[in-house]
């Protein structure tokens, strides 16, 4: 026997599922995340973890965890762990790929639809009294519509961006480690260069992950590149981008506005320049955030440690 920390509150129906199986340490609280010496502490006891992103899992971590058999991450993304150096421990990474793609696609394509249409800046504007008559260019933004959009980063994600921009007849390029035959097929989406994505995009898009070959990519360079009426979206991860660049690329004009789901200190520092600027849009990393998928996303991670446990193959693990 051992113990399954769950790191934050999640309903009754998950949490009475892996009582089942084992005890359970349930970090009781939804908002605010397990103190890091509480989480060392449990794992000296734990066979199984179920975590989110606000838990790094380094050598500390794993140096700590003796019996530890899988971390379940609630996430699609896992740059907050060292797969190797767990699976080097013996230990089984689990991920929720898939159930997240349509859900995290609406919000990109929402969060690009509130920047080019200036939705949050409207909403304020009526809100502070300011709407006293109708103007020919009041609030005037940029249509979607037929516009030239690179994404970046063409996994599950992209390409569920990609098909919803269809319905805008977008022009879409990308740029990906690799070329994504179906993606060309299906969307017609065209391969190009980095640098022919930053200077051709009316939006640009990024859905990519964490990696060492992405971190930094969107740098003053990128920036100094892009149309000055271009529009950047992130909904990868906040390290992707180099933010004091954007914040320069912004002040400066380089770039028309930005919209992030994700930023490279989360939450945001209320002294982050970004939430002074009417064209930055800034929502707290909710891209997967529908009540139907995070359901959905707290049962993989749940039906990952059960199999793990019972010895079997996870369902969606996350390989080295
Ligand atoms: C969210 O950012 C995720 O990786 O699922």
């Amino acid at each position: 026997m051992g113990k399954i920390i769950v790191t934050r509150k999640v309903p009754d129906k998950f949490i009475e599922q892996l009582e089942a199986i084992d005890t359970v340490e349930l970090w009781d609280d939804a908002y605010t995340p397990m103190p890091r010496d509480k989480f060392l502490k449990a794992l000296s006891e734990a066979t199984a973890c179920f975590i989110t992103l606000s838990e790094q899992i380094d050598e500390e971590a794993l140096n700590a965890a003796p019996n530890l058999k899988i971390i379940a991450n609630m996430a699609v993304g896992f740059d907050n762990i060292d797969v190797q150096l767990a699976h080097d421990h013996n230990i089984v990474v689990t991920n929720t790929p898939d159930v997240l793609t349509e859900t995290t696609a609406e919000l990109g394509v929402s969060l690009t639809l509130s920047v080019a249409r200036r939705i949050v800046e409207a909403e304020r504007y009526v809100q502070e009294g300011k709407w006293q008559s109708w103007s020919p260019y009041l609030l005037a933004g940029k249509d979607l519509y037929r516009a030239k959009v690179g994404i970046f980063g063409m996994g599950d994600i992209g390409k569920a961006v990609a098909r919803r921009l269809k319905g805008f007849e977008a022009n879409i390029m990308y740029h990906n480690r690799s070329r994504h035959s179906d993606a060309e097929e299906e969307l017609g989406a065209l391969y190009v260069s980095f640098d022919t994505l930053l200077k051709n995009s009316d939006f640009i898009i990024c859905t990519a992950p964490l990696t060492e070959e992405t971190k930094d990519k969107f740098d003053k360079q990128a920036f100094e590149k892009m149309k000055k009426e271009a529009i950047f979206i992130n909904i990868g991860r906040g390290a992707v981008v180099d933010e004091e660049a954007l914040i320069h690329a912004l002040n400066e004009g380089q770039i028309w506005a930005c919209g992030l789901d994700v930023l490279r200190e989360e939450p945001i520092n209320m002294a982050n320049p970004l939430l002074k600027m009417k064209n930055a849009v800034i929502v707290p990393h909710i891209g997967s955030a529908s009540i139907v998928t995070r359901d959905r996303m707290i049962q993989l991670c749940v039906d990952n440690i059960k199999l793990v446990l019972a010895g079997h193959e996870p369902l969606t693990p996350v390989r080295g």
